[in-house]
């Protein structure tokens, strides 16, 4: 084997081993941030709602909202996959949107309807998640 050979296979292993870490640190993050818009649902926290919503739908857009930026973070087998993230990213995007309109009362509803609503959205999100997990682990 040529050195060339074994300097390739050294940087593509520093490589791919990097982006499986960024997808892990990125979806660490997301996770973090989507407890945050749990608790603050929990606790009636409207403000908080708003706050942690914004913030997690701007980290969501970034990971998952580019196709082949995801690519390039998942391992070669499941890289067919990356077209669900622009999927997920979709179902949350549209569901942030609800939870925000709920928030500002955009369609003049009772609290409780926009409660219930942004609520029901969260756990659209958190579909959207499990979806794409599914997806990637099961071995079909
Ligand atoms: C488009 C696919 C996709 C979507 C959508 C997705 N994930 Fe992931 N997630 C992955 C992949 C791939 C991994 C890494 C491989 C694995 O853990 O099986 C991962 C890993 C994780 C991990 C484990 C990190 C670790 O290794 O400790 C967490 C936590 C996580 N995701 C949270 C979330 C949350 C929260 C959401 C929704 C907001 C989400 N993910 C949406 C594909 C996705």
């Amino acid at each position: 084997m040529s050195e060339s050979v074994i300097v390739a296979g050294l940087v593509t292993l520093l490589f791919s081993s990097l982006s499986a870490y960024d997808l892990k640190s990125n979806m660490l993050l997301l996770n973090a941030e989507l407890s945050e818009v749990q608790r603050a649902f929990i606790s009636s926290d409207q403000k908080g709602v708003d706050e942690s919503v914004k913030r997690f739908a701007k980290h969501a857009q970034d990971l998952l909202g580019n196709k082949e930026k995801f690519a390039a973070m998942l391992p070669d087998k499941k890289k067919n996959k990356a077209g669900e993230a622009v999927m997920s990213a979709q179902i949350i995007s549209h569901n942030v949107q609800i939870i925000l309109d709920a928030v500002e009362n955009k369609y003049n509803q009772s609290g409780q309807v926009r409660r219930e609503e942004a609520q029901r959205a969260y756990t659209y999100i958190e579909h959207a998640c499990f979806r794409c997990h599914n997806l990637v682990r099961d071995e079909y």
